[in-house]
């Protein structure tokens, strides 16, 4: 099995490095930069006789290697800097995904795309457009890193291991992302449960403000440790058949009311890709909160493709 990474930049070749040490699948890397994916690809391949693994990690510029992929995950395009929002990315990483869409297509035409480049939630739907793949094999990750996010949080507050908390975060991967505190639970409790309104307020606004508070300490770029841990964990649930139910973004066709835009929610993710769209309960609040948040991913949506008919 392997899995193609487009893009060897920190999200990308740290994703290569836990897909393949994590024994999951070989791993070929593409980046646009001579001698990038090479050189990060041969250097992950001598880690292998210390971390014990027999996994094959190559990079280069050339989309040939790329096929026969089962997943090819797109990491390729500019990252936030202070003071940039995701969409102020749009312009640069939707000709990215654009182009990069074009030379996969052309090699894997099979394969389920599962996307990284931001705004997460456009570049996906712009995936879509390029490569026409059916919406169960395109697949953006976002709800998985905001649910991690929101999971630290509760766990540091209620002083717990984050490895009994299950968080679960809807919507588009922004400011307007939707955490479902009422879905999200310490061993079978949910949190609105433990933790006070006020703070619980203060937990949401931190995780709907994760990234860039990540940024504002790196200043040069944006998160990769967390964001590179989802998109393998993603990968597993695929490569290994999983079933595992997973917030991500995909093309909505009526579900939760929505149609023709892509944004978070839960799904059952195993070798097909989406297997299932999971619609949970919700309130009345946490539906509005939901389809404002598609509502910003529909407006973004519009300004690209003004953006790429000019
Ligand atoms: P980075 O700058 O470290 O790496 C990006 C890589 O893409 C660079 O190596 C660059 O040479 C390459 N690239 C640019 N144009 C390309 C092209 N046409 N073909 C192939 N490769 C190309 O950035 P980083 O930190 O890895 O982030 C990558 C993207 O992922 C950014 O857009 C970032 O905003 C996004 N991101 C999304 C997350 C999410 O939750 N969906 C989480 C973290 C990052
Ligand atoms: C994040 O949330 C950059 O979207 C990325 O860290």
């Amino acid at each position: 099995m392997k899995v193609t990474i487009v893009g060897a930049g920190n999200v990308g070749a740290t994703c290569a490095q836990r897909i393949a040490e994590s024994d999951t699948a070989d791993v070929y890397m593409v980046d646009v930069v001579e001698g990038l994916a090479q050189g990060k690809a041969l250097d992950l391949a001598q880690a292998a006789p210390v971390v014990g693994h027999s996994r094959q990690i190559t990079g280069g510029q050339d989309y040939g290697p790329a096929a026969g992929s089962a997943i090819v995950v797109v990491t390729a395009g500019v990252a936030r800097k202070p003071g940039m929002s995701r969409d102020d990315l749009l312009k640069t990483n939707g000709r990215i995904v654009t182009e990069v869409m074009t030379k996969v297509m052309a090699v894997a035409p099979e394969a389920i795309l599962l996307i990284v480049s931001n705004p997460l939630d456009v570049t996906t739907y712009v995936a879509q457009q390029v490569s026409g793949a059916p919406r169960e094999r395109v697949i953006g990750m976002a709800g998985v890193l905001d649910a991690a996010r929101f999971a630290t949080f509760i766990a540091w507050e209620v002083g717990c291991s984050p490895k009994d908390v299950t968080a679960m975060v809807l919507g588009g991967h922004g400011d307007s992302m939707v955490p479902l505190p009422r879905h999200s639970t310490v061993g079978e409790t949910p949190v609105n449960e433990l933790i006070a309104p006020e703070r619980l307020e203060e937990i949401i606004q931190r995780t709907r403000q994760g990234g860039g508070e990540i940024v504002s300490y790196l200043k040069t770029g944006s998160a990769f440790y967390a964001p590179s841990a989802a998109v393998a964990d993603m990968v597993a649930a695929i490569v290994r058949d999983e079933g595992r139910i997973l917030p991500a973004s995909v093309q909505l066709q009526g579900e939760y009311g929505l149609t023709d835009v892509f944004v978070g929610v839960p799904v059952k993710l195993g070798a097909g890709g989406v297997e299932q769209i999971i619609e949970l309960d919700l309130t009345e609040e946490e539906q509005g909160a939901l389809h404002r948040s598609a509502e910003h991913v529909r407006e973004t949506i519009a300004v690209w493709e003004a953006l790429s008919k000019g």
